[in-house]
C-alpha cells in the first residue's frame, strides 16, 4: 500500500490558458478540460519525487514535504485527488504524503505539474489500480491541468478533447529525439501571488482570447511541423511567440495578470541582442517572472555564460528534455 513516484516539471512550448469548462468556484470539482491543445517538454532538473502509503493507521490525510513542512495550502486539493483514486479502488484508507522537490521552493518554479503527476502515479501504484497511461494522465489532469503531460515521455501533447475521457496526454517523441535544453533563469525566488486556477477563470474578460484560439490550430500545426523536422529556427520564433500571446491576454484580462517583472523584460531585451549578434536562443515564461531560455546543446555554455554575466539573476537552472513520471524503488518514509 505504499509507493513512490518521481516526475518531472514540464515547459510548455503551446500553452494552455483557460478552460472549456465553466469553472465551479472549487479547483479540484473542475474537469479542467482546457481550451486548446498544448505541447510540452519534459524538464530533467525540476523534479518532484512522493511518496503515498494507504492505511488503517491513518485516521486522515496528511502531507508534508521533506524539509518538513505541512503543506496547508495544498492539503484540499490533495484530498481531493486522493479521493478520486480511493474512489477507483474502491477503499476509504486515508493516505500519508511525503513529497521532495529537486528544486529549491525558493526557485519560484510552479511545481504543481511535477508535484500531481508524481502523487497521481505513486497513489496509483500504492493502490494497485490498473490504469493505462492516458488513464493517468487523465486522472493527472484532474489535480492540475498541465500535470497530465508531465505523465509520458519526453516531447508530450496535451489533447484537447470535449470530454473528461477524450482530454489526455501523449508523448510525439521520447526525450533523446532532440538534444534541446531549456536554461531557466529565476530571476525571482518568491511565491506567485494569483494562481493559474484564479487567474484561468478570467480568460473571456479578455478581448483576445477568442483571436487566440482562432490561430491555435495552425500554431499547433507548425509546431508539429518543427519538431518532426528538427527545425530549431522555426521552433524558437513559435514558442516565443506563443509565449508572448498568452501573456498578452493575461495582461488584458480584468484584472490584469502582470507576471512579468523588470527582469523578465531585461531578459526578453537581451534574448533578443544575443540573437541579432548570432546566438540562436529563445525563450519563453509561464505564470511568473522567470525566463526559460531555450537552445541547442551546443550553445548551452554559451548561454550560461552570457546569462551568468547579467545582474538579474539568482539561480541558473540547466534542464534536458527527460523521461515522464516513474514508479521508483527508494521510498521518502
Ligand atoms: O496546470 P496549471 O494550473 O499549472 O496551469 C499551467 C499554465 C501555464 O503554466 C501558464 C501554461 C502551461 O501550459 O503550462
Amino acid at each position: 500500500m505504499k509507493a513512490t513516484a518521481l516526475a518531472p516539471a514540464n515547459i510548455a512550448f503551446i500553452k494552455y490558458w483557460g478552460k472549456a469548462d465553466p469553472p465551479t468556484g472549487e479547483a479540484g470539482d473542475a474537469l479542467r478540460l482546457p481550451l486548446n491543445s498544448s505541447i510540452s517538454m519534459n524538464l530533467s532538473a525540476c523534479t518532484t519525487t512522493t511518496t503515498v502509503e494507504f492505511s488503517d493507521r491513518y485516521k486522515e490525510d496528511s502531507i508534508e514535504s521533506t524539509d518538513g513542512e505541512f503543506l496547508q495550502k495544498e492539503v484540499n486539493r490533495v484530498t481531493k485527488h486522493l479521493d478520486r483514486l480511493r474512489e477507483r479502488a474502491q477503499t476509504n484508507q486515508r493516505a500519508k504524503v511525503l513529497t521532495k522537490n529537486s528544486f529549491p521552493k525558493s526557485a519560484g518554479v510552479a511545481s504543481s505539474a511535477s508535484g500531481f503527476a508524481a502523487l497521481t502515479v505513486a497513489g496509483a501504484k500504492a493502490l494497485d489500480l490498473a490504469l493505462s497511461d492516458n488513464d493517468l494522465t487523465i486522472l493527472a489532469r484532474l489535480g492540475s491541468g498541465s500535470a497530465c503531460r508531465s505523465i509520458p515521455d519526453g516531447f508530450v501533447m496535451w489533447h484537447r478533447g470535449k470530454s473528461s475521457q477524450t482530454s489526455y496526454a501523449y508523448s510525439l517523441y521520447p526525450y533523446d529525439y532532440w538534444d534541446l535544453r531549456d536554461v531557466l533563469v529565476v530571476v525571482e525566488a518568491s511565491n506567485k501571488k494569483i494562481s493559474t486556477t484564479e487567474g484561468m477563470e478570467k480568460v473571456r474578460t479578455s478581448p483576445f482570447w477568442n483571436r487566440r484560439l482562432r490561430d491555435m490550430p495552425d500554431k499547433i500545426k507548425t509546431m508539429k511541423k518543427a519538431l518532426a523536422t528538427k527545425n530549431f529556427r522555426l521552433l524558437g520564433e513559435i514558442i516565443e511567440a506563443e509565449a508572448v500571446n498568452m501573456h498578452a491576454v493575461m495582461m488584458t484580462q480584468r484584472p490584469p495578470l502582470f507576471y512579468w517583472n523588470g527582469a523578465t523584460m531585461e531578459l526578453i531585451r537581451a534574448v533578443q541582442l544575443w540573437r541579432a549578434e548570432g546566438l540562436p536562443v529563445y525563450f519563453t515564461i509561464d505564470a511568473g517572472p522567470n525566463v526559460h531560455l531555450i537552445c541547442e546543446v551546443k550553445d548551452e555554455d554559451t548561454v550560461v555564460q552570457k546569462v551568468k554575466n547579467l545582474s538579474v539573476l539568482e539561480q541558473v537552472i540547466v534542464n534536458q528534455p527527460s523521461r515522464g513520471a516513474h514508479v521508483v524503488q527508494n521510498h521518502l518514509f
